[in-house]
């Protein structure tokens, strides 16, 4: 059995979808947020997952908090730490301590538009697909080996709204799924590739 804790910053929509899947094989030990109000965190306690509320405004650093975070993660015995929404610059120590065992979901076909506003950039850069990407988690923020990707059309008429509603439905299917890959022990990082076996 493989030990996960969810990170989350809000919503935690993809948390949810990955609780649902009920993946074979994966136990969810926890969910940490940062922020205490998160609705996340309600849904997952609701549900029996333990839960973590970690307020960054309450240490003096960075590094403080992902000192803490850490200590979080590690007593729940983390096999994986997956990033949902979770909306933090994270340390070097921090994304080394974790290095082949955390994975994100960003909202954008990386390497295109990291950080934040990727669907209102693609929509003004004239791109007619935007998308979400899972990647393994680099010092680098939004850079690591990239595990799956989904396209969806940037339409006429879209805003920042519908196309973030369009690429949300697939995050739902695309992080469940990276997920399920990597309990199974089917992702395999080579550089900045990953190789799935199927
Ligand atoms: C998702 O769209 C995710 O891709 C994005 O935040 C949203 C969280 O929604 N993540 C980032 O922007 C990370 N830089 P959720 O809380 O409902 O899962």
């Amino acid at each position: 059995m493989k030990n996960i804790v969810i990170l989350i910053s809000g919503r935690g929509s993809n948390m949810q979808a990955i609780v649902d899947a009920g993946i074979p094989g994966a136990r969810i030990a926890a969910v940490i947020s940062n922020r205490p109000a998160a609705a996340g965190l309600a849904w997952a306690a609701e549900r029996g997952i333990a839960t973590v509320a970690l307020d960054h405004k309450q240490y003096p650093s960075r590094e403080a908090f992902d000192e803490a975070l850490a200590h979080a993660i590690d007593a729940h015995a983390a096999d994986l730490v997956v990033l949902a929404g979770f909306m933090r610059i994270l340390t070097p120590a921090f994304t080394q301590r974790y290095e082949g065992r955390m994975l994100n979901i960003h909202p954008s076909l990386l390497p295109a538009f990291p950080g934040l506003y990727t669907h209102q950039r693609a929509i003004e850069s004239g791109c007619k697909l935007a998308g979400c990407t899972v990647h393994f988690v680099t010092a680098e923020l939004d850079h690591g080996p990239i595990v799956s990707q989904a396209a969806v059309p940037i339409l006429d008429d879209d805003t920042e709204d519908t196309v973030s509603a369009r690429v949300l439905l697939e995050e739902h299917k695309l992080y469940p799924a990276a997920v399920r890959a990597f309990v199974e022990g089917r992702l395999q990082i080579d550089g900045l590739r990953v190789r799935e076996q199927r």
